[in-house]
C-alpha cells in the first residue's frame, strides 16, 4: 500500500469526470488499499479516486470515531434521496476550508464492494453526506462549487496563496 498526493483545488484534473470500473480485478484492489492509506493518514473520513488522479468510479470512506468501518464504493449510484440536512463539509482536496452545504439526509446508495459484489446501503446524517461529498468529486464537481461565487474567488485565492508558498 502506498500513500498517494492529493489533488488541490482549484487543481482541473479535479473537474475529470471518472470512468465506471469495468472489472474489479486486483487493479482496483490496489487502487482501493492506497486510497485507504492515503485516506487514513491524511487524516480525512473519504476519498475518491479522481482526488489521487485517478478518474476512475472508485470512493472509500470512512466515518466510524474508531477508523475502524471501511466502506468502498466501486460504480456507486444514489437511488433514493430523503429530506434535507447539512453540515459543515471539508475535503481533503480543499485543505482549511468548512462550509455547509444543503444535502440529503437519507440516501440509498447502490455499489459494488472490494470484491466486485453489489450491495445496497441505506446512509442518514454524516455518513450520508460524506457519500453524496464523495460521488459528487466522481463528476468533477467539489463542494465549494454549492457556495456563493464570492465565497468561491475567496478560497481559490486562499488555496492558490497556500501552493505558491509550499513550493
Ligand atoms: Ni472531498
Amino acid at each position: 500500500m502506498t500513500v498517494r498526493s492529493i489533488l488541490h483545488y482549484p487543481d482541473p484534473r479535479l473537474r475529470k469526470k471518472a470512468q465506471p470500473v469495468a472489472v474489479v480485478n486486483d487493479d482496483i484492489r490496489a487502487l482501493v488499499d492506497d486510497m485507504a492509506e492515503t485516506m487514513y493518514q491524511a487524516p480525512g473520513i473519504g476519498l475518491a479516486a479522481i482526488q489521487i488522479d485517478v478518474p476512475k468510479r472508485v470512493v472509500v470512506i470512512d466515518c466510524s470515531t474508531q477508523r475502524s468501518d471501511l466502506k468502498v464504493f466501486i460504480n456507486p449510484v444514489i437511488t433514493r434521496r430523503e429530506g434535507t440536512y447539512g453540515i459543515e463539509e471539508g475535503c481533503l482536496s480543499v485543505p482549511g476550508i468548512f462550509e455547509e452545504v444543503e444535502r440529503a439526509h437519507t440516501i440509498e446508495v447502490r455499489a459494488l464492494d472490494r470484491d466486485g459484489k453489489p450491495f445496497t446501503l441505506v446512509a442518514h446524517d454524516l455518513l450520508a453526506v460524506c457519500i453524496q461529498h464523495e460521488l459528487d468529486h466522481l463528476d468533477g464537481k467539489v463542494f465549494v462549487d454549492y457556495l456563493s461565487r464570492l465565497k468561491q474567488q475567496r478560497i481559490r485565492k486562499k488555496l492558490e496563496k497556500q501552493q505558491r508558498l509550499a513550493i
